[in-house]
């Protein structure tokens, strides 16, 4: 059984696409609350090892718990809605509304589609609904609260993933599996994300996977570091450590 510590954990998983084997054999565990990197060099098995976790993917071998909970093999839809959600390297947004309506309509209880052929400006108007405050309270968390009525496919790059988060925290999520959020993001903007997901960590409780190459910003910011190669981890552990590890120099680093 995983360790109470920790809310999420991988064990010995497998996965192979035909004679490829992009993982092999790879076992870790979340710290709850903490924030870990996802390292490595191209074709390491990043992507797929978060495609397995969010059930994108069906693991060859090995399980997948959650709370304790083994949810190996689950649907996509159904990881999402026990709290594990994943960003996409495109933000999923819906483009024609606004900022506050896009993490609105992302609300656990929302019956789907039926919601959104609902007048959507008669339900955030209404004052006494507690979900309004609660979307609020996010996007102020996110900074993005004086863009509230702005529509979602006029705000930048950068912008965009950090709605995409405040959706999946609306949704009730702890954990959050993030696909190179400030790839293609200048640094100011880079570090800002990264701040507020130190903001999110420490306010809301949530717990982190990111995949990220930009190890100039994004170290400053996290718990732990995982490094991938060839579909193997060669090195967990904090950043320093896993940084500063021969094999990592080796494999990924040092090209
Ligand atoms: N659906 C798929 N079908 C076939 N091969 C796949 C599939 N998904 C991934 N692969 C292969 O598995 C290997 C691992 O890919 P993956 O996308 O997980 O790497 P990554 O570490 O995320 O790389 P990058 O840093 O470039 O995003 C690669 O060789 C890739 O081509
Ligand atoms: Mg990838």
């Amino acid at each position: 059984m995983p360790a109470a510590a920790e809310i999420l954990q991988v064990q010995q998983i497998e996965k192979s696409f035909g004679r490829l084997q992009a993982i092999d054999g790879v076992s870790f565990g979340l710290e709850t609350n903490k924030i870990t990197i996802l390292i490595g060099p191209n074709g390491s098995g990043k992507t797929t090892l978060v495609n397995v976790i969010s059930g994108f993917y069906k693991p060859d071998r090995g399980e997948v718990y959650y709370k304790s909970q083994r949810i190996t093999g689950w649907a996509p839809h159904r990881v999402y809605h026990a709290g594990i959600a994943r960003t996409f390297q495109i933000p999923a947004l819906f483009s024609k509304l606004n900022v506050l309506e896009n993490v609105l309509v992302a609300e656990k209880k929302n019956p789907g589609e039926g919601f959104l052929r609902a007048p959507i400006r008669a339900l955030w108007k209404r004052p006494e609904e507690a979900s309004t405050e609660r979307a609020a309270k996010l996007l102020e968390l996110l900074n993005l609260d004086r863009l509230w009525e702005k529509q979602a496919s006029t705000l930048s790059g950068g912008q965009m993933k950090l709605l995409e988060m405040g959706r999946a925290l609306m949704s009730g999520a702890d954990v959050l599996l993030l696909d190179e959020p400030i790839s293609g993001v200048n640094p100011t903007l880079a570090h800002e994300i990264f701040s507020t997901i130190e903001r999110l960590s420490t306010e809301l409780g949530v717990t982190f996977l990111i995949i990220e190459h930009r190890l100039d910003i994004a170290l400053g910011y996290v718990d732990h570091v995982i490094a991938m190669a060839y579909g193997k981890i060669i090195s967990n552990g904090s950043p320093d450590v896993v940084i500063s590890d021969p094999h990592v120099i080796e494999a990924y680093l040092g090209a």
